[in-house]
């Protein structure tokens, strides 16, 4: 995973970079990526209640930001989601296992939407077997009473900061209950640490994998209009960085630059910065049992941000492929009882508050409307 965004600057010396650039204020402000935000702010503008549902809906969380939604809206009152197969992880996500969550993040935040203009959803999960649509869901006017969690919907991260040092309280662990496994004691969360940093390790000094995340990075404010997805790499500090030469694409592959050692620096960093995890786990792990655990993702990382605390998925040690066996193995050791799989697990804490992250226009995303 590259270095995360805003962070790296102190490190290369930015503060004089942006004094060698001249007029840094003004440089600053510039940085954003307005086209690339502008759906989070297009949410609920819609009339027709599909598309103020998925409005919402798109601004959810999903594996490197893939966004790999498509619908089709041509029947009356009805979404025909697809997961666009373009958008596959084959190296870090193999089974489409993680993707499959995200479309469950996706379609929990879509029922909870439409539940704001008093639609209930009637879903069916699959209806033509894998192959075909993810699922149909029929909008109905029924007078579906609105989802206090909704109102953390526009302040929902992953927050892929340092968190401060400082437990969690009891009654936050206690309120978090209902939607995950919450784990604060000190010798787990020890023993996580340590898991979800050599699992880091391991992607990161797999090429192919590290590849997969290193070419969905997006480089500066055109880069993110452009493509506003992937890992953005945005900001005035990592904009000057680039155009400095000190960040890009290729400094990232290359395991023996200072770029490459200053993302393993920051990385082990953020990792070890976690007083307490949330995990998902199943009994069977059936591509319903996946979408299942997006809609719990989502509903927790609503219930995190409405009690002012971050969450962070750490996904390295769960993903399916040879050279992360050790680390998957001792993942359903530490957390899954035997058979189950863990779908999810996330450092929890108390973050900083950081930036939306962009996304494709829902105009893009509505294929044979
Ligand atoms: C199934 C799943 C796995 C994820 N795994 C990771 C991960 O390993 N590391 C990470 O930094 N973010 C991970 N994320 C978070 C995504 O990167 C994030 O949702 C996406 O970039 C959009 O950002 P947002 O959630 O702040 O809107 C994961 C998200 C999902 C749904």
């Amino acid at each position: 995973m590259p270095i995360p965004r805003r962070r790296a600057l102190a490190i290369l010396g930015g503060g004089s970079i942006l004094a060698a650039l001249g007029g840094g204020a003004a440089f600053l402000a510039t940085r954003t990526p307005e086209r690339a935000l502008a759906p989070w702010a297009a949410a609920g503008r819609y009339s027709d209640p599909r598309r103020n549902a998925l409005s919402y809906a798109l601004l959810a969380p999903n594996p490197h930001n893939r966004q790999p939604w498509l619908v089709d809206l041509s029947k009356p009152d009805t979404i025909e989601l697809y997961r666009d197969k373009t958008k596959d992880l084959p190296h870090t996500d193999p089974f489409s296992r993680q993707l499959t969550i995200g479309m469950g993040c996706f379609i929990e935040l879509m029922v909870i939407a439409a539940a704001q203009t008093g639609h209930g959803v009637e879903l069916d999960l699959f209806p033509k077997g894998e192959g075909g649509p993810v699922a149909r869901a029929r909008l109905v006017p029924d007078g579906t009473e609105p989802d206090p969690l909704f109102a953390a919907v526009h302040d929902r991260r992953s927050c892929k900061e340092p968190f401060e040092d400082r437990p969690i309280t009891p009654k936050q662990t206690a309120l978090l209950k209902p939607f995950a496994t919450i784990i604060t004691a000190a010798d787990r969360v020890a023993a996580l640490v340590a898991l979800t940093w050599s699992a880091w390790q391991t992607e990161a000094r797999t090429t192919r994998t590290y590849k997969e995340s290193v070419d969905l990075m997006r480089i500066g404010k055109a880069e993110i209009n452009a493509q506003p997805d992937g890992i953005d790499l945005g900001g005035p500090f990592l904009s000057s960085l680039a155009l400095f030469g000190l960040l890009s694409r290729e400094g990232q592959l290359d395991p023996t630059s200072s770029q490459f050692a200053q993302g393993v620096a920051l990385y082990r960093r953020i990792l070890h910065a976690t007083p307490a995890y949330a995990a998902l786990t199943s009994a069977s792990n059936t591509r319903a049992d996946q979408i299942e655990a997006g809609r719990r993702w989502l509903r927790l990382n609503l219930a995190t941000t409405a009690n002012g605390l971050s969450l962070h998925p750490v996904s390295q040690a769960l993903q399916e492929y040879e050279e992360m066996r050790e680390h998957h193995d001792r993942a359903h050791q530490l957390l899954a009882p035997k058979g189950h799989t863990v779908q999810m697990l996330g450092r929890l804490g108390f973050g900083p508050r950081v930036a939306p992250t962009p996304r494709w226009p829902l105009e893009t995303k509505i294929v044979d409307a």
